[in-house]
């Protein structure tokens, strides 16, 4: 989704292409550049906030800049839950405030994801991203322990994940009222499957979902690149510190699923309000 974001940039701005493998991310530079842009590798692991930072320092000592689109992340098919609370919860945390140093002006748009909104908005408080900030070990045994109440491993990972998710929504509000007056905007959007690498790992139990999006399918890379980088957009400008459920429809069309079978266009039709 990053590299279909940057597809969408305008061409003179300098892209910094960053994810944990070197070779990927030049394959991407190459075309990249064949398109016409500037582009940079530069590897990182956002779990690392020294790996953070400097790749804030890279960017910085490339010109301004203006826009950061923070969609590095684990899925839970692919980590531990406390990898999965280490990559996507802290990550954030280290992403959003190393930019916040180098940045005068511009935008951060932070990844979440769909899973978030099946949980309730009290299981990730602001205490908790000011936590997550001066006692991060704490912040991350806490999460653990309610992902201990889920005996099953995968289901573990799953909560773990949505939690993570949840706290990237918080926490991009938190920023978005704290960098405001600095010229930082903060959004954040919430991808429901999508056919990526990543989607196409979880279109086992996420492609239950499919079933209530308007289209009865996954997203393509390209829609939600072209999302995040309307987001980023800044005739976009007045967007700040709301979250864009981009998900074909499939959390409002589970809440709002259909008791009745509806006849196609006539007819009234009965619907059930969930949550
Ligand atoms: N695809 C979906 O259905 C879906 C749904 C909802 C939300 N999302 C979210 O959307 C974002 C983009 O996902 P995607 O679908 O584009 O997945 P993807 O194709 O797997 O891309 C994720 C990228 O993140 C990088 N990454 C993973 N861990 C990293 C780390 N610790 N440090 C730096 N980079 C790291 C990976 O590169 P390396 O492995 O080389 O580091 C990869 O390039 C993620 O935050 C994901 O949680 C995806």
């Amino acid at each position: 989704m990053g590299l279909a974001a940057a597809r969408q940039m305008p061409q003179e701005e300098i892209l910094v292409l960053s994810g944990r493998t070197l070779k990927k991310l030049e394959k991407a530079v190459e075309e990249l550049e064949k398109a016409g842009y500037e582009a940079h590798a530069f590897a990182c692991d956002t779990s690392r906030r020294e790996d953070v930072e400097a790749l804030a320092a890279y960017a910085a000592g490339l010109g301004d800049v203006c826009k950061v689109i923070h969609a590095a992340g684990l899925s839970p098919a692919m980590a531990s839950p406390e990898q999965l609370l280490r990559v996507n919860a802290l990550g954030t945390v280290y992403v959003n405030r190393a930019f916040r140093n180098v940045m005068n002006h511009g935008v951060i748009v932070d990844v979440s994801s769909s899973s978030a909104y099946v949980l309730p908005d009290f299981v990730v408080s602001n205490g908790l991203c000011d936590l997550a900030e001066r006692d991060e070990e704490r912040m991350v045994r806490h999460l653990l322990r309610i992902c201990s109440l889920v005996p099953d491993a995968y289901k573990k990972a799953g909560l773990a994940y949505a939690l993570s998710k949840k706290f990237v929504i918080r926490y991009a509000q938190l920023c978005a009222a704290r960098y405001g007056r600095e010229g930082i905007r903060v959004v954040s959007i919430s991808p429901g499957l999508v056919a990526t690498d990543m989607g196409k790992l979880e279109s086992g139990e996420g492609g239950r979902m499919l079933a209530y999006t308007a289209e009865h399918r996954m997203g393509t890379p390209e829609e939600l690149g072209w999302a995040i980088a309307s987001l980023a957009d800044e005739r976009n400008g007045y967007l700040a510190g709301v979250d864009v459920l981009c998900d074909g429809g499939a959390v409002w069309g589970r809440r709002c699923r259909k008791v009745h079978d509806e006849p196609a266009r006539s007819g009234s039709s009965a619907f059930a309000l969930q949550g």
